[in-house]
C-alpha cells in the first residue's frame, strides 16, 4: 500500500504502511508534493531488541514491541473467562485518502477487533483524529483504553501544559521532555478547572512567536488523560484518551466505541501559530458566531452583556432587576442575563435545582414583566440554568430519588449510597431516559413559554462516584448531556448557549461543538483574568470567551482595580459586565459608556482578527492584541488595523519600559498609532501613568511602518502596576 500524504496550510502528515500497520512517519512542516522512497527511513536494529524495526504506530502496539503507551488496551470475556485477546496484532486492511482526509482500517481477524481511524487536516492546518474500535467476535470485549496520539519530531524537547483551580484556570507549566510519561489526568467527570486545554511540545525555549511547536487537545468533557510519552528509543508521542471507568465500555458483538476527537496543530511560529490553526477551525464552523461582515453570512456582532450574578446574587426582586435593566440599557448593553435564583425554592444554593419552574412567590406573573422590561429596551434576555444537577431539597428529588446518581446498584430510596454532596447538590442520572426526558421537557418548556434568546448553562460540581445501575457511567452521562444540548439546540436553533462550570471547568472542543461561548472563570479580577484569558485564548478565539467587568473591588480576590484596567481586560473576549451598574455615576459612568461604544466600534476586528502576543523581555509587561485578518493567515501582509493592550502586571525592574516592539503588523505599511484608552480627560488617566512627562508620541500619536514598529518599537509610558492602556494601529 502506498504512503498517504495529507497537506494543508504549511502542515504535512505522512503515513506509511510498509510495516503492515499504519505508522505516522511525519507530522510537521509541509514537505511539498514530492516524497522520496520512504525506504530510506528504515531504522537500525539495536542490540537486545526484536529482530525488526518498531513502528510508531497510529495505534502503537505491544505486539510490535512498542514499549510506550499502547493505543488500545482491552480483553475479551468468553464463557465467563476474562483476559482473552489481551494482545492485538492490528494490520492495515484498507486506507483511502483525498489530500486532506484519510480513512484507515486496521484489523486483527483472530482477535475479532477492527479499528477505523478518520483523519482530517482542516484548511487552517488543524488535524482532527478519531478512532472507532468494533468488536466482530462472538463474545463481549472490554475496552479499557483507545488512545489518540501522534509522534513529534526529535527536536521537540520542552513541554507546556496548563493547569489551575477555581478562579485560577489555565495557567501554564513547563518542563523538559525526558524519558518517561508525563500524564495529566482528569477524574472530575467534567473537564475540570485543572484540565490542560492544550499539551504542547516544542523546540528549546519556544515562545509566543518563535520556535517549532506540536500541540494536541482532546475534545471531551468527561474523564480523560493527556500525555507526552518519551520511550527508551528516544521517540515521543503526544495525545490523549478518554479515561474509562472499570468495565465502563464492554463492546457486545457488533458494537463499537468511538474516541473523542484529538485536535492537533503544528506551528513554526511559536504558540501564536497554534492559536491560528484552532481559530481558523472554529471560525469555519457553520454555526460559529461571527460578525456579519467577517462571516459573509447571517452572523451578528457579539452583544454587550450584563449578567446579574455579582450584581444581585440570589436577591431577585423585580423592581431592582428592572432598575438594573434600565441602567444597563442606558449604558448600551444589548443582552441582559438573569443568573441563578429565579426558579422554585431557590433562595440560596441549598435548594431548588431540578425544579425548573419559575418561582411563583418571587415571580407571581412569571418572568414576563422582567423579560418585557428587558426586550422593550432593545436588549435580548438570557437565563441561567443548571440542567444536569439536582438538590435533595427539591420536588423532583423527593418524587424521583432514583434519578439521582450514586455508585450503588440499589436505589437511594432503598438505602443505596449517594456520592458526597458538593455545593449541596447532586447529579441527575441523564442515562435514565425518563430523567433525561423530564429535563429536556422542562428546559424546552421554559424556552417555548418565554422570550429567551440565551441560556447560561452551568455545571457546578464534579461527577464523583458516578454510576448508573451500579456501574461506572461518566462516559454515558457525558454523551447524554451532549445529547441534551444537541436536542435543545435543534428544537430552539435561535437560542445561544454558554458553557459555564463553576467558572471555566468545562472548556473543551467537545462542549464548544454545541455551545456558543464559555465562561472563562468566576474570577473577574482583571489581573487574574489577564493570565486566564491569555491561556484560554491559546485555543479558543476571543468571541467565544466571556469576559466581564466586575465590581471595583473583586468579589473573589478583594483586589481593587480601576475601571480602565477591568475594561481593557474584558475587551479581548466576548465583552460584558457583572456589576450593579446602577451605582456607577458621574465621571466613571461617562468613562464606562465611552468604553462600551469603543467595544462596539472594534468588536468585529477583535472577533475576526489574528491574535498576537509579543515575547517581551520584561516579565512585568504584557503586550497582546488583534491584527485584522489577512487571507493567508499569520503573514501580516495587508493588515489594515490592529488593537493592542499594553499591560503592566506588577512593578518593573527598570525605571521605565523603554522601547517596546510591536509584532504582527504589515512591515510594508505605514500605521498611525494612538493610545485611545484611557485618554487624557478620562477618569482613570492620571492613575494609570506615573511620569513627569509622557513619551513624545503619546499626546498626538505617531506614524511608523510595521517594520519600524517590529524592529525599533516605541518608548512606552511608565504605567502603574495593574493598569493597562489600549493602543490602536490604523494603516494609512
Ligand atoms: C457558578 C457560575 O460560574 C457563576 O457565574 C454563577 O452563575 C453561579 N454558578 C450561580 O450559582
Amino acid at each position: 500500500m502506498r504512503p498517504l500524504h495529507l497537506r494543508s496550510a504549511g502542515t504535512s502528515l505522512v503515513m506509511s504502511f510498509s510495516s503492515g500497520e499504519a505508522e505516522v512517519i511525519h507530522w510537521g512542516a509541509d514537505l511539498g508534493s514530492t516524497l522520496p522512497d520512504l525506504a530510506i527511513l528504515g531504522e537500525p536494529i539495536p542490540h537486545s531488541a526484536i529482530d525488526a524495526t518498531v513502528p510508531s504506530g497510529l495505534l502503537p502496539q505491544g505486539s510490535s514491541s512498542w514499549q510506550g503507551r499502547p493505543g488500545l488496551r482491552g480483553h475479551r470475556i468468553a464463557d465467563g473467562v476474562p483476559g482473552l485477546d489481551f494482545s492485538l496484532r492490528l494490520r492495515v486492511v484498507d486506507a483511502t485518502a483525498d489530500g486532506t482526509t484519510a480513512v484507515v482500517t486496521q484489523s486483527d481477524p483472530d482477535a475479532g477487533i477492527t479499528v477505523t481511524s478518520h483523519l482530517t487536516l482542516h484548511p487552517g492546518g488543524l488535524l482532527e483524529l478519531r478512532h472507532t474500535a468494533s468488536n466482530h467476535g462472538t463474545s463481549p470485549f472490554q475496552l479499557d483504553e483507545l488512545a489518540t496520539m501522534l509522534p513529534v519530531a526529535p527536536d521537540a524537547v520542552e513541554l507546556l501544559d496548563l493547569t489551575g483551580r477555581w478562579c485560577r484556570e489555565r495557567h501554564p507549566q513547563r518542563r523538559a521532555i525526558q524519558q518517561g510519561t508525563w500524564v495529566r489526568t482528569g477524574r472530575h467527570g467534567r473537564t475540570g478547572h485543572d484540565s490542560s486545554l492544550l499539551l504542547a511540545a516544542g523546540t528549546a525555549g519556544f515562545g509566543n512567536r518563535h520556535g517549532k511547536v506540536w500541540a494536541t487537545h482532546l475534545a471531551w468533557s468527561g474523564n480523560h488523560e493527556q500525555f507526552a510519552d518519551n520511550v527508551a528509543d528516544g521517540r515521543t508521542m503526544i495525545g490523549g484518551s478518554e479515561l474509562l471507568g472499570s468495565a465502563e465500555v464492554v463492546l457486545q458483538p457488533g458494537e463499537g466505541y468511538t474516541t473523542p476527537a484529538l485536535f492537533a496543530a503544528y506551528s513554526e511560529r511559536g504558540l501564536d501559530g497554534i492559536s491560528e490553526a484552532f481559530y481558523s477551525w472554529f471560525r469555519a464552523r457553520p454555526h460559529h458566531v461571527l460578525p456579519a461582515a467577517a462571516a459573509g453570512t447571517a452572523g451578528k456582532p457579539r452583544p454587550v452583556v450584563l449578567n446579574t450574578w455579582e450584581a444581585v446574587y440570589f436577591d431577585h426582586k423585580l423592581d431592582t432587576l428592572i432598575e438594573l435593566a434600565e441602567s444597563a440599557a442606558e449604558l448600551g448593553v444589548e443582552r441582559f442575563v438573569l443568573d441563578d435564583g429565579w426558579f422554585r425554592g431557590r433562595r440560596d444554593d441549598h435548594a431548588g435545582l431540578g425544579d425548573w419552574y419559575v418561582d411563583e412567590t418571587l415571580w407571581p406573573e412569571g418572568l414576563t414583566p422582567l423579560i418585557d422590561a428587558v426586550t422593550s429596551r432593545g436588549m435580548e434576555f438570557g437565563l441561567w440554568v443548571e440542567p444536569e444537577m439536582v438538590n435533595l431539597d427539591s420536588d423532583i428529588a423527593r418524587a424521583h430519588p432514583d434519578w439521582i446518581v450514586g455508585p450503588s446498584a440499589v436505589s437511594p430510596k432503598d438505602g443505596g449510597r449517594l456520592a458526597l454532596e458538593w455545593r449541596n447538590q447532586h447529579i441527575v442520572d441523564l442515562v435514565n431516559p425518563e430523567a433525561w426526558q423530564y429535563i429536556f421537557d422542562r428546559i424546552d418548556a421554559l424556552l417555548r413559554e418565554n422570550n429567551i434568546s440565551y441560556l447560561k448553562w452551568d455545571q457546578n460540581r464534579d461527577l464523583l462516584e458516578h454510576g448508573h445501575g451500579g456501574r461506572a457511567s461518566v462516559h454515558e452521562q457525558t454523551l447524554a448531556a451532549y445529547r441534551l444540548f444537541d436536542e435543545l439546540r435543534k428544537a430552539h436553533p435561535g437560542v445561544e448557549i454558554e458553557s459555564c462550570s463553576s467558572g471555566g471547568a468545562r472548556v473543551d472542543l467537545g462542549i464548544l461543538e454545541r455551545t456558543d461561548r464559555i465562561w472563562g472563570s468566576d474570577c473577574n479580577d482583571a489581573l487574574e483574568r489577564q493570565t486566564i484569558q491569555r491561556w484560554t485564548g491559546l485555543v479558543v478565539p476571543p468571541e467565544l470567551v466571556g469576559g466581564h467587568i466586575g465590581p471595583t473591588t473583586s468579589h473573589t480576590t478583594a483586589r481593587t482595580h480601576d475601571l480602565s484596567f477591568r475594561a481593557i481586560t474584558a475587551l479581548f473576549g466576548h465583552f460584558g459586565m457583572e456589576w450593579d451598574v446602577r451605582g456607577v455615576r458621574g465621571a466613571e459612568r461617562v468613562e464606562l459608556k465611552r468604553f462600551i461604544a469603543l467595544y462596539k466600534e472594534h468588536r468585529e476586528l477583535i472577533h475576526s482578527g489574528t491574535m498576537v502576543r509579543a515575547d517581551l523581555p520584561d516579565e512585568s509587561l504584557m503586550l497582546h492584541g488583534v491584527v485584522s485578518a489577512t487571507p493567508d493567515g499569520g503573514v501580516p501582509a495587508g493588515a489594515t488595523a490592529a488593537l493592542f493592550a499594553l499591560v503592566r502586571t506588577r512593578t518593573a525592574f527598570a525605571e521605565q519600559p523603554g522601547r517596546v516592539t510591536v509584532p504582527g503588523l504589515d512591515p510594508e505599511r505605514n500605521y498611525r498609532v494612538e493610545a485611545i484608552f484611557p485618554a487624557p480627560g478620562d477618569a482613570d488617566y492620571a492613575r494609570t501613568h506615573t511620569q513627569v512627562q509622557p513619551p513624545a508620541w503619546l499626546a498626538g500619536g505617531a506614524e511608523a511602518t510595521g517594520r519600524f514598529l517590529a524592529q525599533v518599537g516605541l518608548p512606552m509610558p511608565v504605567l502603574n502596576p495593574e493598569h493597562a492602556i489600549l493602543l490602536r494601529f490604523t494603516a494609512l
